[in-house]
């Protein structure tokens, strides 16, 4: 799947403005500056395609990126803290809930936690909108590469401890380094399995 064509198609700013949901669509949500807009970078081998930047709040509107003729992966806008105005930011977060809690053809949202941080409230509020709209989540921890081997179980353990709470969680959480390259083949596999 990740060999074949992968492309911007729009950036979105309100639900109708939404390409037909006629394709499996998986999107990458969490909080401001985890790394979602890195992460499909790394997942589909082209480093410019989604916007990254170290100012929380680069990503503004809701990208669609299309994965061979099969798939579109979605860069979503972060949650909490944000480097651009409070009803700017108000705005991006009402589109994000509607479109996580009303997207018939969302396979499965990845929840982006920072390996360092563990799962926050902010995190938690987002699990549980996905478990009232009975969408699948699976966690992905992302930038691996700062965290030593010897703290990453305790982070685990956190973790897993959070997930049991929520109905709507996969079970299997993804290590990821978009730096280095952990735990991206893992993913692209889980993608295309979500056919
Ligand atoms: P918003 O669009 O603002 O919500 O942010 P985002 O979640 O899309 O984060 P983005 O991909 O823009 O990355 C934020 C910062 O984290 C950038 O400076 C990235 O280079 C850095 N970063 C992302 N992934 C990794 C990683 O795996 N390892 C390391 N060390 N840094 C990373
Ligand atoms: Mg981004």
């Amino acid at each position: 799947l990740f060999a074949g064509e992968v492309d911007f198609l729009k950036g979105v700013v309100a639900m109708d403005g939404l390409p037909p949901d006629d394709r499996a669509e998986v999107c990458f949500a969490g909080r401001s500056n985890v790394g979602k807009s890195s992460l499909i970078n790394a997942l589909t081998g082209r480093k410019g395609l989604a916007r990254a930047s170290n100012t929380p709040g680069r990503t503004q509107e809701i990208n669609f990126f299309t994965l061979a003729d099969s798939h579109y992966l979605v860069d979503l806008p972060g949650y909490g803290f944000a480097n651009a105005p409070v009803a700017v930011v108000e705005k991006w977060q009402r589109l994000l809930k509607q479109y996580l809690s009303g997207r018939v053809s969302l396979r499965r949202a990845f929840v982006l936690i920072d390996m360092r941080h563990g799962v926050k409230p902010v995190d938690d509020e987002i699990m549980t909108l996905l478990d009232r709209a009975a969408v699948t989540f699976q966690t992905v921890l992302t930038k691996a590469d700062k965290v030593k081997a010897s703290e990453r179980e305790k982070i685990l353990a956190q973790v897993r401890g959070q997930l049991a709470k929520h109905p709507a969680a996969y079970p299997e959480i993804v290590q990821t380094s978009s730096e280095k390259g952990d735990g991206i083949a893992t993913l692209r596999s889980i993608i295309a399995g979500l056919a």
